[in-house]
């Protein structure tokens, strides 16, 4: 049977990983669930936001739903954020967050676009220092191994997906050694993929490109703040962070999350929006070969989506629990 891990964190994560897991109930989908916990409040209780027992529970699943935790901004003694301490222990090397037209009144007509990022290395390296009240740094760490096999996904979903065109995104004019090794590796790999057209763009147009013309773009794939930030530019079009999934995928196992973090502003409310987490759980549902249930998820969130109710993200004036009633009642 196929084994699911659950961690709901803090704020709307809790909502929204419930609301998946009632939907998941109301498909039947053949798995079990286990839960997890990881974030501030299990950090605050036991001094670790992300156990031990938590990392076990992620390998031992086939796949994982992670809603969302709270990071304080201020520096907290021992405290690190347990969704980047989890990319890297269990070696989360890709990143991925698709972006399309929703069917919603006044949505931008045809994005179809996904953002491949690099999760494991660049300036979320974790190597950053405070020297003095003076001066602080942080090491952009870029590797051929990591940058060759964030390509080759990227290129391996083109071509699973008949997407045609890649676009390299970096600032190799300035970055020249650590965005030059990253834009020379990409272009040696994508030599071996004639069948794609290869298109190279600076960060600061992609970025302008995302926000004018996203229609254009079909696979970005890029290094880990770049894709960071390009993926949020980029789910403007999809409907905003109400609606955003994202994907984390390993050597053994993946991790699927909505974009949106943990909303302290709405938080206990009762109006988080859903979709995100249920389309996250979308593609989880594909990871674990469970194509049938996915598509059916899909499809009656799209018409959700088309006819509402909708959440007040998306204008309306729904609860959480409506919009999760009106899901299942597409099933
Ligand atoms: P956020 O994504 O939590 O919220 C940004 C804005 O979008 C807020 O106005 C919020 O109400 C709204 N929003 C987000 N998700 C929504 C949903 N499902 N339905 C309706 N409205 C939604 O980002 P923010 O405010 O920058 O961060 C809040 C906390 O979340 C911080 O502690 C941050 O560290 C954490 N965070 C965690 C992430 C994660 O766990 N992967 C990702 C991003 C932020
Ligand atoms: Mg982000």
């Amino acid at each position: 049977m196929t084994s699911l891990c659950l961690i709901a964190g803090d704020g709307i994560g809790r909502e929204v990983v419930q609301a998946a897991r009632q939907v998941l109930e109301a498909l039947a989908v053949p798995a079990e669930f286990v839960e997890a916990e990881a974030g501030w409040e299990t950090f605050q209780r036991t001094g670790n936001a992300l156990p031990e027992q938590t990392l076990a529970a992620v390998q031992a699943a086939n796949a994982t739903l992670f809603g969302a935790v709270s990071s304080p901004s201020q520096r907290v003694a021992g405290y690190r954020s347990p969704i980047v301490g989890m990319r890297k222990a269990l070696d989360l090397y890709a990143c991925v967050r698709p972006v399309q037209t929703p069917p919603l009144a006044n949505a931008r007509a045809g994005v179809n676009l996904v953002v491949v990022r690099e999760n494991t290395e660049g300036l979320y390296s974790g190597q950053e220092t405070r020297e003095g009240d003076e001066r602080a740094t942080a090491q952009r760490i870029i590797t051929c191994e990591a940058s060759e096999r964030i390509v080759q996904w990227a290129v391996h979903y083109a071509q699973r997906t008949g997407r045609r065109k890649i676009t390299i995104v970096h600032k190799a004019n300035v970055l020249r050694e650590t965005c030059g090794l990253f834009r020379e590796t990409a272009l040696r790999v994508l030599s071996d993929a004639p069948d794609l057209q290869v298109e190279e763009m600076l960060v600061d147009n992609a970025a302008y490109q995302l926000a004018r013309a996203p229609e254009r773009f079909e696979v970005l794939v890029t290094t880990n703040l770049f894709g960071d930030i390009l993926s949020d530019v980029a789910s403007v079009w999809g409907g905003g962070l109400g609606l955003a999934a994202s994907a984390n995928y390993g050597t053994r196992t993946a991790v699927f999350e909505p974009v949106h973090g943990s909303a302290p502003d709405i938080a206990g409310q009762g109006s988080a929006n859903p979709l995100a987490t249920l389309s996250a759980s979308v593609l989880m549902l594909e990871f674990v070969g469970l194509n049938s249930y996915a598509k059916r998820l899909q499809t009656a969130i799209q018409a959700v989506l088309a006819n509402g109710p909708h959440t007040p993200d998306l204008g309306g004036t729904a609860t959480t629990a409506e919009v999760v009633q009106a899901v299942i009642d597409q099933f």
